[in-house]
């Protein structure tokens, strides 16, 4: 979400007749900031920082979460703060002198449609905010309350997205399943989406498992362009950390969804993100976090180490875990996880998958494309043309830490 938020903002500057410098010599800087974990929040004011010291002239404008939750903290060092309620009315500054702090307290801007820049993938907002309030999390004070936008618009976004060259949309939200405009539910924006002339695929990021349906996972078999992967934040295998974490949901419960997605998309795969170290959370808690994972079986996974967040009541919670041990968890889950993921993605050797092929890789004349279940595979591109945006079958020839190593099927 924030990397479209970036994008609408270089999208507005574009049209404005802007274009990329180079940080010493720009007029305009812009940090965008996220302040899901500690880590992140810290790194940008760090990062504001080390840029001033490069371009002393440059107007500052500090944008996202963190200036959203702090923004007289930002403007000590920054001219513009930009709430992420507020970048809508960055289009409005060509005629201020970039100075000030415009920090919404709502989202004001669900009708506007903002541009996109040429890529084969288009990330789409489709619900803004979170009114879930989970323990851990600081996201309901810097994305605020729940707005969903129309679909008018968001069709009207995708369409031009489609026109500059997109083949693949990315529907974002807090929590997608909890879209609802008009009497449109997400399945009915899916069904809308999947009509769409020129979309190849469709996929979309965040699901939160309270609210992932039987309903959803047969839909993602029936829309042919819908793609078989699955985003279902567990967070901790332990229903007492579930429950002190308020996530509404008990492992058993999360297990039935896993379960409803497997049975009509039995070849889809299902990542999550896991938090170790939650306050009070004990060996016991920990071991039915890994229990869980060897059960589920996910594709993969993101896991974080515990973080207090501003706002969000965990932080107030007693027992909370040294850094030391969630250090230690941390390394247990992710070697787990590898396990997992190395088994799951063997099974892929020799199969052949539909790839779209996304930009370039890192390696010398490789090119790199994705997989409808959202595996990374790297093709040698040396005796081919392939360009970003083409979608081929790819017969997969080799397992990487994190990627694949495919060619090209030619008949
Ligand atoms: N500490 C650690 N991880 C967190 N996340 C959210 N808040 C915190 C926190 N306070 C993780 C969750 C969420 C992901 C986006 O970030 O796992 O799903
Ligand atoms: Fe945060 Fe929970 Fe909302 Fe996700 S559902 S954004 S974890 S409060």
């Amino acid at each position: 979400m924030n990397e479209r938020d970036s994008e609408k903002i270089e999208s507005i500057l574009q049209e404005n007749g802007y274009e990329k410098a180079d940080i010493k010599e720009a007029d305009i800087v812009i940090v965008n900031s996220c302040a899901v974990r500690e880590k992140s929040e810290k790194k940008i004011f760090s990062e504001i920082g080390r840029i001033r010291n490069l371009n002393k002239k440059a107007k500052f404008i500090s944008m996202g979460c963190v200036a959203q939750i702090f923004p007289q903290k930002l403007s000590k060092i920054s001219d513009v703060v930009l709430g992420t309620a507020s970048i809508y009315e960055f289009k409005n500054f060509f005629n201020k002198d970039f100075k000030g702090i415009f920090v919404s307290k709502e989202m004001t801007e669900s009708d506007y449609i903002f541009g996109h820049l040429k890529s084969p993938t288009a990330y789409i907002d489709i619900i803004y905010g979170c009114d879930n309030f989970c323990t851990y999390c600081v996201v309901p004070y810097t994305r605020l309350r729940e707005v969903s936008r129309s679909y008018n618009s968001i069709i009207q976004e995708i369409k031009n997205a489609v026109e500059i060259g997109a083949k693949e949309v990315i529907l974002l939200g807090q929590n997608v399943n909890s879209y609802n405009f008009d009497g449109v539910n997400f399945i009915g924006l899916l069904e809308m989406v999947n009509k769409i002339a020129g979309v190849k695929r469709i996929r979309f990021v965040t699901s939160h498992p309270k609210d992932f349906s039987e309903d959803l996972a047969k839909t993602i078999l029936d829309l042919d362009k819908v793609c078989e992967h699955l985003h279902l934040p567990l967070q901790s295998g332990s229903d007492r950390i579930l429950k002190l974490m308020r996530r509404k949901y008990n492992f058993k419960e999360f297990a039935q969804k896993i379960e409803y997605f497997r049975k009509y998309n039995p070849k889809g795969s299902i990542t999550s993100d896991i938090i170790v170290g939650f306050p009070r959370e004990t060996k016991e808690d920990f071991k039915q976090t890994l229990m869980a994972l060897e059960e589920i079986q996910f594709d993969e996974i993101y896991s974080f180490k515990y973080s207090n967040r501003p706002f969000a009541k965990a932080a107030l919670m007693p027992d909370q875990i040294s850094e030391e041990e969630k250090k230690e968890r941390l390394s247990i889950v992710q070697d787990l996880q590898s396990k997992i993921s190395e088994q799951i993605n063997k099974r892929y050797l020799g199969s052949i998958q539909e790839v779209l092929i996304e930009s370039k890789a890192k390696a010398f004349n490789q090119v790199q494309a994705r997989t409808r279940t959202n595996k990374i595979v790297n093709i040698d591109n040396s005796k081919l043309n392939l360009n970003e945006g083409n979608l081929v079958f790819a017969k997969i020839t080799k397992l990487n830490k994190h990627s694949f190593n495919g060619e090209i099927c030619t008949n």
